[in-house]
């Protein structure tokens, strides 16, 4: 490996003007650069002799960049790899963190950001040299499908805090406004990280009374209080090897507060009545819209505890200060609306997408989804327009199982009462229940208009056929 003070760069990319470009940009008098155009020769010369540093397109032949970055760190748990690519997927920006990359990059930011990443990117490979090596643990590629959506840089970064949080067994805390994705941002967490094959488990502090948060986290003994008739186990049992998310954590209440740290310090619990000291090895995700340094100078919640969560620390930004999020986010949605509805997936019109995007959305990321799935109810068309996008009302909402709403209409009306004076009300309900039952019926018209009672020339005319 070259010296501290003369460095080497090598660039793995089949684009050849990409490669001047970037041997231009990047050499110096103390930075050698290598250019290699086919990703197999790269290995092995890097094998070879090990560059301080090396750039790969994700996209390269014969070996992808992914796999080049695998089989380096393999051999080099230390190596230094940057990835590029023009629009790299989430699971890839996740995966390459996750097996170590320093960074990845958009080639298109590139101009403005390849020079100090490099630079920091060398200063790091001398820190790393001179501390002893890790063994990383090379983990299953596996993993459900793309379920989280984000183009802004800010997301691509909380992408990277996820591939890195999926390589150890940290606890993290996930902070962020309601409905800005903490939930799908844990979930990826566990389903990247090594215990993808055992329980992930998701326990709301806030939903669950005060008395039986402690029971339903530790268990129970038998007769341990009243309507206790036999031994329970508790979330951290079931969950052995796996995660437990804690939602909602800043509402614990505050002696659970202190039976928590106690599992973080040591891995030991009791149940609720028991003596016993059980031991459980779980990964502890925790997850507040609340300010949680402002409840500890409160005294609302423990210090101690907030130092034991805090150790990896990953924010979502609003949706407001992302808005290149939400025509991608819209389309997710369209997606797997149209995938519910087993129907035609519906497109944005250009001043509806304007719409969308200039709005502030309080309820950030949830309240786009409830919006357009709302929209896809009241839409005429396959195609959506300002006037079907019912703005600034949360009421209508659906879960995030994708079920249709149990009390549709009761929720339909308080949408209506909230955007008065947009549609007259009557019409819109009829064509409300037509087409949830259409769709619950998956599509009959017979059973449709019969249960509606309508013939089945009103019928197209509700559906707008
Ligand atoms: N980046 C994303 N890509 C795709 N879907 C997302 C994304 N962020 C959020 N969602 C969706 O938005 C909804 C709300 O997300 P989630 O439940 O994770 O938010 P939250 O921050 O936990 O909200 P709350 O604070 O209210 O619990 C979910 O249906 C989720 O699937
Ligand atoms: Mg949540």
């Amino acid at each position: 490996m070259a010296s501290s003070s003369s460095k080497t760069v090598m660039l793995v990319d089949p684009d050849e003007d990409f490669l001047k470009w970037a041997d231009k940009h990047l050499r110096t008098p103390d930075t050698e650069i290598l250019c290699q155009t086919d990703s197999s020769k790269a290995l092995d010369a890097i094998l070879k002799d090990p560059p301080d540093l090396i750039i790969a397109e994700l996209y390269t032949d014969p070996l992808g960049g992914m796999d080049l970055l695998r089989k380096i760190r393999l051999n080099d748990p230390n190596a230094m790899v940057i990835l590029t690519t023009g629009f790299p997927p989430t699971s890839s920006v996740i995966e390459a963190m996750k097996l170590g990359a320093y960074d990845v990059l958009r080639k298109e930011a590139l101009p403005y950001d390849l020079r100090p990443v490099v630079d920091d990117a060398l200063k790091a490979s001398d820190v790393i040299s001179s501390t002893p090596a890790q063994n990383p643990q090379y983990l299953s590629q596996e993993h459900s499908g793309e379920t989280i959506i984000g183009n802004s840089p800010a997301m691509q970064e909380v992408f990277k805090m996820i591939g890195r949080a999926s390589r150890g067994d940290a606890p993290v805390l996930i902070t962020g406004e309601s409905g800005s994705g903490k939930e799908v941002v844990a979930g990826a967490i566990h389903n990247f990280s090594r215990r993808s094959g055992s329980e992930h488990v998701t326990i709301n502090c806030a939903a669950i009374p005060e008395n039986l948060l402690e029971s339903e986290l530790f268990g129970h003994e038998k007769g341990a209080f009243t309507g206790a008739t036999g031994l329970r186990k508790g979330r951290f049992e079931q969950c052995d090897g796996g995660t437990l998310f804690l939602d909602e954590v800043g509402d614990m209440p505050i002696q659970t507060q202190g039976k928590i740290l106690r599992v973080l310090q040591s891995g030991e619990f009791s149940r609720v009545g028991g003596n016993d000291s059980l031991h459980a090895d779980v990964r502890i995700l925790a997850a507040t819209n609340k300010d949680l340094e402002k409840a500890v100078s409160n005294g609302t919640f423990r210090e101690d505890l907030f130092y034991r969560l805090n150790v990896v620390r990953l924010h979502i930004p609003p949706l407001r200060q992302r808005r290149e999020d939400i025509r991608p986010l819209a389309d997710f949605f369209l997606k797997r609306i149209a995938d519910q509805k087993r129907g035609p997936r519906l497109r944005l019109a250009d001043d509806a997408s304007t719409r969308l995007e200039s709005y502030n959305w309080p309820g950030n990321v949830r309240e786009l989804e409830n919006t357009l799935y709302r929209a896809s109810i009241l839409a005429t068309a396959d195609v959506l327009l300002p006037k079907d996008i019912p703005l600034g009302s949360a009421a209508l909402t659906h879960t995030t199982t994708g079920n249709w709403p149990e009390n549709g209409i009761e929720q339909a009306l308080e949408v209506l009462i909230t955007s008065a004076g947009e549609q007259p009300l009557l019409p819109w309900i009829e064509t409300y229940a037509a087409k949830i039952i259409f769709a619950k019926t998956k599509g009959d018209k017979n059973i449709t208009a019969s249960r509606l009672g309508i013939t089945s020339q009103r019928l197209s005319q509700l559906l707008g056929d």
